[in-house]
């Protein structure tokens, strides 16, 4: 595989001192300095930004777990693009199913994307089924999702965003349960193939898309060699430096 990959790392809320932010951080990096093809991007809780900003370098950089969608004001508890900026920040999750769990519908998804747009910073847009039917219902909802929540993005701006695919049952387990390279590359392709309906085949031939679901250093290889994706979106397994920089090896080396 030639396009370099990406592996975006959402520690979620974790860890829980400013301490342990800073050594898995520099531990993450020093994996990142030996990688030849790989970009990693490092989503801490919002409080540990600015400790961390301009610790990285140019394949290792800050991304946020969430966003507001306007600039400034009166929102009590919400961080703005311009924030982010401020801190280094160049990529964000939004729609996070964990997030979508809490409330967060597409159409605010939607919203986002359009506010990290307009500032320069490159949206992380999760989608996913919670459940799998056997009757394919699940399609559907996914369509309906994605649908949604690039919802006004307009075709000169659509290459800029990153699709991440979450499955949710494929959520914090183990390698085992997470989703078998060939299921994940007929999703895949069912992806591409909405997003050409939308934007063309050309652009959904070359939108990068990200796994995510218990992504472990035991089912990367696999997932990246046969599943039609271009990196991952990785949870628990990214709050080990041990066994991050195993992952991130390994995908360098597909
Ligand atoms: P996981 O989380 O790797 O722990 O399954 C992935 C995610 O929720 O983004």
């Amino acid at each position: 595989m030639n396009k370099r990959k990406l592996v975006i790392a959402n520690w979620k809320m974790n860890p829980v001192t400013r301490k342990e932010s800073q050594n898995l951080f520099s531990q993450g990096k020093r994996t990142a300095l030996k990688l030849k093809s790989t970009q990693v991007v490092i989503c801490p809780p919002f409080i540990y930004l600015s400790i961390l900003a301009g610790k990285g370098f140019s394949r290792y950089e800050l991304g946020a777990q969430d966003v507001f969608w306007i600039g400034q004001g009166a929102y009590t508890g919400e961080t703005s693009p311009l924030m982010l900026t401020e801190c280094g920040v160049k990529y964000v999750i939004v729609g996070h199913s964990e997030r979508r769990a809490l409330g967060e519908d597409n159409q605010t998804v939607a919203r986002k994307i359009h506010a990290l747009l307009h500032a320069g910073i490159t949206p992380v847009v999760c989608v996913g089924e919670t459940d799998r039917d056997t009757s394919g219902l699940f399609l559907s909802i996914l369509e309906e999702q994605i649908k949604e929540s690039l919802q006004n993005i307009p075709r000169q701006k659509i290459s800029r965003i990153i699709l991440a695919y979450e499955p949710v049952w494929a959520i914090g387990k183990k390698a085992a349960d997470a989703m078998k390279a060939q299921d994940l590359h007929e999703t895949i392709l069912f992806v591409r193939k909405v997003i050409s309906k939308l934007y063309g085949r050309k652009i959904a031939l070359t939108l990068s898309i990200l796994y995510g679901g218990s992504a472990e250093p035991e089912n990367v290889g696999e997932l990246l060699h046969n599943g039609g994706i271009n990196g991952f979106l990785v949870g628990h397994v990214s709050l080990s430096a041990e066994n991050f920089t195993q992952l991130l090896k390994t995908v360098d080396a597909v």
